[in-house]
């Protein structure tokens, strides 16, 4: 008996706390991406431009080893700027004739180097919290592409009242638990863009957002486009069937 008084308290205290009182993120708000949609494309300045963001904001922190500077090529920019875009970073190569590292400007061919030598000297610099690689990370949160957005312009300053936050840490509507070590990235005119758009908090979010989506998923307009032809045939197929079995059964008498 006292068991069921004991699960009947727990199943009373989960019921007046349902999971969203305990700290947990609201859904983010739902952006129109260009690539939404069975027919959603990518639209190429605004990867462009995320791409500025990420490389002048976000790379002092997150790395994101998986794209190399020639794959820059798929979002429209010429070999000339991205041989431009790769030498304003550094990349470890060698040993040259003496054994030695060193350290050259970095080409087409390269992938993005990491802002940090490694996991611990990342750690260091940012409060003991790791800013994870950005290679894949629309895809393993949830709400994927609106989450990075949310995450970029939902910070408040002052936090809500009654909020204690930690050392170093700051408040941050949708981020699950609402203390992130990373500072706010983003602000008005926090980059210059050279195509003449105006640089609010959240143009840059969605921009550099945009970005991300395509280095996580390059492929996603010729998979779209594949989804759409498969369905072209499929119905083109079931016509063909119907009309052959009108054939068939045509010469039956009922
Ligand atoms: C000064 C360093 C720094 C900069 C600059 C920075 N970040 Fe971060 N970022 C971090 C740290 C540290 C974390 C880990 C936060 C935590 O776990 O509390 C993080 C985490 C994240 C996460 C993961 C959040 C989650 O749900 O786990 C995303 C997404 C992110 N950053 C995006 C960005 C983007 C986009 C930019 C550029 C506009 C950027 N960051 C710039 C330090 C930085």
């Amino acid at each position: 008996m006292k068991k069921l008084f004991a699960a009947a308290a727990l199943a009373a205290a989960l019921w007046s706390h349902p999971a969203g009182a305990a700290g947990e993120a609201p859904t983010p708000p739902a952006v129109d991406w260009s690539f939404n949609g069975l027919f959603g494309t990518f639209d190429r300045a605004q990867l462009q431009r995320g791409y500025q963001v990420y490389a002048e904001v976000c790379h002092s922190c997150h790395a994101l080893k998986f794209m190399a500077f020639r794959n820059l090529q798929q979002i429209g920019f010429t070999p000339e700027q991205i041989a431009q875009l790769a030498g304003q970073f550094e990349v470890q190569d060698g040993p040259n004739d003496e054994g030695d590292m060193f350290m050259r400007p970095a080409k087409a061919a390269d992938h993005m180097p990491s802002p940090f030598a490694n996991e611990k000297a990342a750690r260091f610099a940012n409060n003991g919290a790791y800013p994870p690689d950005q290679s894949l990370i629309v895809e393993a949160r949830k709400g994927g592409s609106d989450y990075i957005h949310a995450l970029m312009i939902g910070y408040r300053d002052p936090p809500p009242e009654g909020v204690q936050l930690g050392d170093g840490m700051y408040f941050n509507e949708y981020f699950p638990g609402h203390q992130i070590a990373m500072a706010p990235p983003l602000s008005d005119g926090r980059v210059d863009y050279t195509d003449g758009t105006e640089a609010t908090l959240d143009q840059q979010a969605k921009d550099v957002t945009a970005f991300l989506t395509w280095v996580a998923e390059p492929n996603l307009e010729q998979r779209k486009r594949m989804g759409v032809t498969v369905m072209l045939f499929l119905i083109v197929l079931t016509g063909m069937l119907y009309a052959l079995k009108r054939h068939i059964w045509s010469d039956v008498k009922h």
